[in-house]
């Protein structure tokens, strides 16, 4: 089995600069959800059919990690039968089943589609059709049956009175025998209401010849949906935050003060017993553990919070890693690989970056702490900066284990102070500190 994904269209309704399968659902492309669910199938070859802003679309597919995913070019978009087209030198000749799916069909699941391929194979078809019944298929191609069985596809702009009552809607999925696809393909033409040439023929051309095409209904709507403009794209968004918070609720046992305002990404997890304000936003591969509260406008990207752990209003962590037992904020900001350790803790506005905190470690109020390392029990005070840049580089700090930083120290790196040392109120460090040693005054000399 191969797969192809039609993903060269810019998508007009859209209304934008940026081609359609670049366009986010859950913080990632489009065209990312559909490589997703295609991957999943293992199948021998995969190849997306670009066009619009084909470097981009392929810079996504890259940055998605799909290495073994090919593409072909399609140089003018002159509809979907014509795309497939374009990838008539990967695939025809093989004898082999060919799905299709649509780069605009984002929430597809690997078993739906295993299933199609299963009815597929089951009633020998060439073509088999995923299609679904919808209370509104405004937009769709409509799958007109004769005697229950398939007849014909016909797109909105082509449909007379009556075919638009049918509520049976073509996805835009498809697994086909490869060679009878293409074919029939060479037999499709453009005398429609878009002067397109339709993949939506093909059916009906096999039909034609006395081939079998199959019909697959499925019962989830939601997966089949297509993203033609924002209000869809801002619903399905809508639909998979509400099955991602209904998920932890149910499966996990967290609690989420406000369900309809928390953003949940759907591949976050969150511990039993803890507690979502509202107005969180967890996204990317966030992983939150048990009994944690994390309190109203906290946003948490791709990074893991241990047990016990309270995030306090309106804080940013992005990329970094907090331990058992710590507390995070009002305002802070945690980056670039910062590591809180276990029972640590950051007070309001006070930025950690590229740093480790030690274990019982604090930094409470109003500090800046870029490219370093902090011992155990170690205290900093109000209003601590490390001067990390020089202008060009970046160089480290080093504080070892329970050490006093005073209020309002400037740490000019690179610098390091030794364990149990202090620094007085407003001094500027711009020597090393020896263990046990204080240093007061500016430039900080030993006292
Ligand atoms: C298509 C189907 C329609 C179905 C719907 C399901 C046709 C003619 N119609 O309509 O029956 O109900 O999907 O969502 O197939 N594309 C290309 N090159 C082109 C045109 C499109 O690669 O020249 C790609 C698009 O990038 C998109 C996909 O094919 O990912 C579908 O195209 P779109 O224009 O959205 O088709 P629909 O009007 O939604
Ligand atoms: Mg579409």
């Amino acid at each position: 089995m191969d797969i192809l994904i039609l993903a060269a269209g810019l998508g007009t309704r859209m209304r934008s600069n940026t081609a359609k399968v670049l366009h986010k659902l859950d913080g990632r492309p489009l065209i990312d959800h559909v490589c997703r669910a295609a991957v999943q199938l293992e199948p021998q070859k995969i190849c997306v059919i670009v066009g619009h802003q084909a470097d981009a679309v392929k810079d996504a597919i890259s940055a998605g990690g799909f290495e073994h995913v090919d593409t072909a070019v399609q140089t003018r978009q002159l509809g979907t039968g014509d795309a497939v087209n374009a990838a008539r030198d990967n695939f025809a000749g093989r004898d082999s089943k060919l799905l299709v799916l649509s780069g605009d069909v984002p929430m597809i699941k690997a078993s739906t589609l295993n299933d199609l391929i299963a009815a597929h194979d089951t009633a020998g078809a060439v073509c088999t059709i995923l299609t679904v019944k919808l209370a509104d298929p405004t937009g769709y191609g409509r799958v007109v049956r004769n005697n229950d069985k398939f007849d014909r596809i016909v797109e909105q702009k082509d449909a007379n009175a009556d075919e638009l009552k049918v509520d049976e809607i073509n996805s835009g999925i498809y697994c086909f025998d490869t060679q009878k696809l293409y074919d029939a393909l060479s037999q499709v033409g453009n005398n429609n209401a878009q002067g397109e040439y339709y993949l939506t023929d093909v059916p009906s051309i096999m039909h034609a010849a006395g081939e079998k095409v199959g019909l697959f209904l499925h019962n989830d709507q939601h997966e089949i949906e297509g993203v033609n403009d924002r209000r869809q794209l801002a619903a399905m968004e809508a639909e998979l935050r509400r099955r991602s918070i209904e998920r932890l609720m149910l499966e996990s046992g967290v609690t989420f003060i406000d369900p309809t305002s928390a953003y949940i990404s759907s591949t976050a997890t969150i511990g039993r017993d803890t507690v979502i304000y509202q107005n969180v936003t967890v996204e990317g591969d966030t992983a939150i553990g048990e009994n944690c509260v994390i309190r109203p406008g906290a946003r948490i990207t791709d990074s893991q919070i241990a047990d016990d752990v309270e995030i306090r209003d309106n804080t940013f962590i992005t990329d970094s890693t907090v331990g058992k037992s710590c507390a995070v904020g009002p305002m802070a900001h945690l980056r670039g690989h910062a590591v809180m350790a276990d029972g640590s803790k950051v007070g309001n506005f006070v930025e950690l970056k590229k740093t480790t905190l030690g274990r019982g470690s604090k930094a409470s109020h109003l500090t800046y702490l870029g490219d370093a390392t902090i011992g155990e029990k170690t205290n900093i005070g109000a209003g601590t900066i490390t001067c990390n840049y020089d202008g060009k580089n970046k160089h480290q700090t080093q504080i070892g284990d329970g050490v006093k930083i005073g209020s309002d120290t400037m740490l000019v790196a690179p610098v390091k102070i030794g364990d149990g040392a202090s620094t007085g109120a407003g001094s500027v460090v711009t020597k090393d500190v020896d263990a046990g040693s204080l240093v007061v005054g500016v430039p900080a000399k030993r006292k």
